[in-house]
C-alpha cells in the first residue's frame, strides 16, 4: 500500500469557557474592516452577538454584517456576501455560527477577489482558486461538521437542486477557531443529535475503506467509542459540560484530516445525503442517519474485515460462535440500536423525501467509490428501503 501523505492544519484552536477572550489578541492582527457572518437569530438570543461586538468595538473595527445565513447555505447567500466583501473591502471574514455559517464564510473568503460566477467556477466546475483570498476565522456554535478546522465548504444552488462540497487549499482553513462548548448548550436537541451523527458519519466514511492503516484506524475506533459514550451522556443530560466538550472536540478532530491519513475513504453516504438535502433542506446529520444502516448493510460484504473490526473494537461483539458475516451484521445492528436509543434514526419520509424524488436524488448523487461503486439503481433501492 501507498502510505505517503502531507499533513498540515494551519488553524489555531482556542477551546474552553473563556476562549472568546482570545479575540482580544487575534482581531488586532487583521485590517480595520471585518465582515461578520451569522445565521438567523440564535446568536442574538443567546448573547454571543453582543459579546463579539464588544470585542470588535474594543479593537476599533468597522463591522459589516451578513446575517440570515441559512442551514444548507445557498449560492445566492454566498453571492450576497461576496458583494458585501467587495464593496467594503473587508480585511477578515469572521463566521459566528454553525457549519453553514463557517462554510459560507470560507466561500466568501475564496471568492471576494475572483471574477465571474463563483458558484459555477469553484463549486460546479471545481476550479482551483488562483486569486488572492481573504483570511477567515470562526466562533463556532454547533458541533458536527468539523468546518472549523478544515478547508471544506458546502453550498446549495436551490434553483438547480445542486448541493456541492468543495475542498479549498490551506489559505481557506480558518486562521483561528474559538470553541466554547457552552455556546452549543442553546442548540435545539434535534440539532445537537444531528451534529453528533454527522461526526459519527465522518468517522465511518474514513474508517470503512479498503486501505488498512492501523494508526488511523485505531485512533478512529477510539474516537468512535468516546463519541458513543458522550452522546449517551449528552442525550440524557444536554447540559453536561464535559460530555458537550468531548463531543465538540471529537467533531473537530473527526474531520480535520487526521483520521483519513493514508486511507482511501468512502464518502458515498455524504454524496447521497447532499442530494437529499438539496431536495428537502433537511438537517445534514439527520439525512446521513436516515440512510447509513441501510447503506452499510448493502456494502458490508465488500469490506468484511473492517466491518468485523468495527463490530469487535467499537461495539465489543466478541461471540466466537458467530461467522464473520454475522459479526459484521451484529456491528451494524448495534449502530442502529444506538441511533434508535438516542433518537437519531429518522426515516427519509420524516425528512420530507417523497417517492417522486427518489430517482432524481439517486441519479444526481455523487458516488465517490469506497468498497463498492454503487449504481444509481442501487442508490434508489437504498433510498426506498430508508423511507
Ligand atoms: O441560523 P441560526 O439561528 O444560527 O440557527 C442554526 C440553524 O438553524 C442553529 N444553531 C446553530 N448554533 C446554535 C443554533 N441554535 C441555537 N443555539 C446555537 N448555539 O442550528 C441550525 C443548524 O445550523 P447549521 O450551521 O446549518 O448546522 P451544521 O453545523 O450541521 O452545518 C450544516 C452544513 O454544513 C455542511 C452541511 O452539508 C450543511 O450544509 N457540511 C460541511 C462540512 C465541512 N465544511 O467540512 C462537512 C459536513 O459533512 C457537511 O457537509
Ligand atoms: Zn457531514
Amino acid at each position: 500500500m501507498n502510505f505517503d501523505f502531507t499533513y498540515y492544519t494551519p488553524t489555531k484552536i482556542y477551546f474552553g469557557r473563556n476562549a472568546l477572550l482570545n479575540l482580544r489578541t487575534e482581531l488586532p492582527k487583521y485590517g480595520p474592516t471585518v465582515l461578520m457572518v451569522y445565521g438567523r437569530n440564535s446568536i442574538k438570543k443567546n448573547g454571543l452577538y453582543d459579546a463579539v461586538m464588544e470585542y470588535m468595538k474594543e479593537a476599533g473595527k468597522t463591522v459589516v454584517e451578513l446575517s440570515g445565513v441559512m442551514s444548507n447555505p445557498t449560492a445566492d447567500k454566498l453571492r450576497e456576501g461576496v458583494e458585501l466583501a467587495r464593496k467594503h473591502k473587508v480585511d477578515l471574514v469572521l463566521a459566528v455560527g454553525g457549519g453553514s455559517v463557517v462554510d459560507c464564510s470560507k466561500g466568501i473568503a475564496a471568492s471576494a477577489k475572483a471574477e465571474g460566477d463563483v458558484f459555477t467556477r469553484f463549486w460546479v466546475n471545481q476550479e482551483e482558486v488562483t486569486n488572492d483570498t481573504l483570511p477567515v476565522a470562526a466562533v463556532l456554535t454547533m458541533a458536527g461538521t468539523g468546518s472549523e478546522m478544515n478547508t471544506g465548504s458546502v453550498i446549495t444552488e436551490t434553483a438547480t437542486k445542486q448541493k456541492i462540497g468543495r475542498l479549498f487549499d490551506e489559505r481557506l482553513a480558518p486562521r483561528f477557531s474559538i470553541l466554547n462548548p457552552e455556546y452549543t448548550m442553546t442548540l435545539p436537541e434535534y440539532q445537537m443529535k444531528s451534529g453528533i451523527f454527522d461526526t459519527f458519519s465522518h468517522l465511518m466514511e474514513q474508517y470503512f475503506s479498503d486501505t488498512e492503516v492501523t494508526t488511523s484506524d485505531y485512533l478512529n475506533e477510539g474516537l468512535m467509542r468516546g463519541l458513543i459514550a458522550n452522546a449517551r451522556k449528552a442525550v440524557a443530560n444536554p447540559t453536561d459540560y464535559e460530555a458537550r466538550s468531548n463531543l465538540m472536540w471529537a467533531a473537530t478532530v473527526a474531520l480535520n484530516g487526521l483520521m483519513g491519513l493514508g486511507k482511501s475513504q468512502d464518502w458515498n453516504v455524504h454524496g447521497i445525503e447532499h442530494q437529499i438535502g438539496a431536495y428537502t433542506d433537511c438537517a445534514h446529520g439527520m439525512g446521513l442517519a436516515a440512510i447509513s444502516p441501510t447503506y452499510y448493510r448493502h456494502i458490508y460484504k465488500n469490506g468484511l474485515p473492517r466491518f468485523v473490526a468495527f463490530a469487535r473494537n467499537v461495539w465489543d461483539i466478541c461471540d466466537d460462535s458467530l461467522s464473520d458475516e454475522e459479526v459484521a451484521l451484529a456491528g451494524i445492528d448495534a449502530l442502529e440500536n444506538f441511533m434508535r436509543e438516542c433518537g437519531m434514526y429518522p426515516t427519509l419520509a420524516e425528512l420530507g423525501v417523497t417517492e417522486d424524488m427518489i430517482d432524481d436524488i439517486a441519479k444526481t448523487a455523487t458516488i465517490y467509490g469506497g468498497y463498492k461503486k454503487v449504481s444509481s439503481a442501487e442508490v434508489a433501492d437504498i433510498l426506498r428501503e430508508a423511507m
